[in-house]
């Protein structure tokens, strides 16, 4: 697996191996008969990547970067410390983490979509850590890390993306060190039935056109709520992580409950569930 170069050239080829082929059942998204799920969220990402940063801003009203601050903030990270974030994107969480583990530390951020990784490294450069944060193109469904890497892992907004959600906390988990936390931030949906209207007109109508409007590609604006109606409710993911292996699951919502932060440990001994 190889490391990202100036060029992108090594992630292009590691995108093409690590590009599996899972098939999952039937899900109405537009054009989805025609792929897989990894497939199609792949090119989806493919295409939003240019404008991704700005319309995730718009669309929160900034309010996802402070969401992503409170992630790291979760990790409680040391100095020299190293972390991985799972499906970094454009690579903000992955950029936090940096700034926690300082010059002494390692980050990694690893995604399957190499145009969504296109701006890290410049972004990492613009904020200091360039020589902290490496990116590199991974498949979240097999990550290509040895079990007991990291002091803690991060996911943000991407766990709706994956075929498995359990297989993606379990790789985790995996490369996470015992006693290391793992770390993720999900949409979720008001439970105030006022605030879940509102926030569901916003969500189905408004971000799809905010979203074709800005980078042209209403398909994955709609594919958006599609795939947070479809994600398992904080309780149930809760679940989904202990089930994974890890132990004192808990989560937080945000955002008067769009967002969710769920936050789970590794046992220090293998096999061991603290619950
Ligand atoms: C909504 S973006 C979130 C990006 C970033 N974590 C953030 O907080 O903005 C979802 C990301 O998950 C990535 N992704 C989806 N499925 C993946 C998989 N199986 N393996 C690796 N990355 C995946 C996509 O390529 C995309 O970059």
């Amino acid at each position: 697996m190889a490391f990202y170069n100036k060029k992108g050239t090594n992630l292009k080829k590691d995108l093409t191996e690590t590009t599996v082929k899972h098939v999952i059942s039937a899900e109405k998204l537009p054009g989805f008969r025609q792929e897989n799920k990894a497939q199609y969220v792949n090119r989806m990402f493919t295409q939003i990547a240019p404008t991704y940063d700005r319309v995730n801003r718009l669309m929160t009203f900034g309010l996802d970067q402070g969401w992503r601050k409170t992630v790291v903030a979760e990790a409680r990270l040391k100095a020299g410390e190293r972390a991985l974030d799972v499906a970094t994107g454009t690579g903000d969480i992955a950029l936090a983490l940096a700034h926690q583990v300082g010059s002494r530390g390692k980050v990694v951020g690893s995604d399957f979509c190499l145009e969504m990784m296109l701006p890290g490294p410049a972004k990492a450069a613009k904020a200091g850590v360039g020589g902290i944060v490496q990116f590199m193109a991974a498949d979240a469904m097999r990550l290509p890390f040895a079990s007991n890497s990291f002091e803690a892992v991060t996911t943000g907004f991407a766990m709706r993306n994956v075929t498995d959600i359990e297989r993606a906390f379990s790789e985790m988990c995996r490369v996470v060190k015992p006693g290391g936390r793992v770390v993720c931030l999900e949409v979720a949906r008001p439970r105030w039935a006022i605030i879940r209207w509102g926030h569901q007109l916003y969500f189905n109508r408004i971000v799809p056109m905010l979203g074709r409007l800005i980078s042209g590609h209403g398909e994955a604006y709609t594919y958006l709520p599609e795939s947070a109606r479809n994600f398992p409710p904080p309780e149930e993911l809760k679940r989904i992580m202990e089930r994974a292996g890890l132990t004192q699951v808990s989560y937080r919502l945000y955002g008067l409950g769009a967002a969710a932060i769920h936050l789970g440990v590794k046992p220090s001994t293998p096999g061991r569930r603290d619950f």
